[in-house]
């Protein structure tokens, strides 16, 4: 059984993960952006054995504050980085910068970030962002493929750490709005299903759809894009993801 910390799961495809998770046996720490959200929707699972850790994702303080809360409830094997927005100034410090930063201070041996076939519209350029988001800079396209690469470039650093990107369908959460076409419960199984660790199939570092792999945008894969990437982040928020 694994320690899994889920990030953003008081609705969607993070509650499904987290519930999925916990009704296997798994321990789970359920993040939420705060205690009274957690009360609103996290009461069922908390009842049944999740840990709580809170922190608003678009804060780097806050995101920075989430690490002694884990620490303290005995660390995790693995990362659900699932929390996402899909428009506004926060764009890009929820669906990048928190995941980034999450990752270069917490240690995990399993990390999965939730993707999106929105990626392949994203342009691979880091032109004029506002990392802080003061202002919108990015489309969500354009943070999905960042977070693509971002999921291979840590791959590439950490040899020992399985780390994945998922895309989960387009499924109807708040997000996917209520006329999505797929499946909601296959939209949290492949995420899941890595952060468990359990089947063999799951050692590895790949982009996925439907727990099965798929070749993603070639600019994630791209190294130079990757180190830029990195080196942005870095920039932002003074801590090197080694
Ligand atoms: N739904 C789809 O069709 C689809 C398709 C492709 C990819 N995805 C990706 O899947 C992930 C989950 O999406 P979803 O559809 O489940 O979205 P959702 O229903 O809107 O849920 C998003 C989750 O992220 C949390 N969150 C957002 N901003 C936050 C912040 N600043 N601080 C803390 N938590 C924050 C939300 O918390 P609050 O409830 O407090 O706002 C919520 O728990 C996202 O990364 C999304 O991009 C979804």
């Amino acid at each position: 059984m694994s320690r899994i910390l889920v990030t953003g799961a008081s609705t969607g495809l993070g509650l499904g993960a987290a519930r999925e998770l916990l009704e296997q046996g798994h321990t789970v720490l359920v993040h939420s952006r705060s205690a009274e959200r957690a009360e609103e929707h996290l009461h069922d699972l908390m009842q049944r054995g999740a840990a709580l850790v809170t922190g608003d994702l678009a804060d780097l303080d806050a995101v920075r504050g989430l690490v002694p809360q884990v620490e303290r409830l005995g660390g995790v094997d693995a990362v659900i980085h699932n929390a996402g927005v899909i428009s506004g100034p926060s764009i890009l410090p929820v669906n990048v910068v928190a995941p980034y930063l999450l990752t270069a201070l917490l240690p995990a041996r399993r990390l999965v970030f939730l993707s999106s076939g929105m990626h392949r519209g994203g342009r691979a350029s880091l032109t004029g962002l506002d990392w802080a988001g003061a202002r919108a800079t990015a489309s969500y396209s354009d943070s999905k493929l960042m977070v693509t690469a971002l999921a291979a470039a840590v791959a590439r650093i950490r040899p020992d750490v399985f780390s994945n990107a998922v895309d989960p369908g387009w499924v109807p959460t708040r997000m996917g709005g209520a006329g999505a076409p797929d499946d909601l419960e296959l939209g949290h199984r492949t995420q899941a299903w890595l952060a468990a660790g359990e089947d063999p199939a799951t050692n590895t570092s790949a982009y996925w759809f439907h727990q099965r792999q798929r070749e993603p945008h070639p600019s994630a894969r791209d190294e130079a894009f990757q180190d830029a990437l990195l080196d942005a982040l870095e920039a932002h928020t003074g801590v090197r993801l080694t």
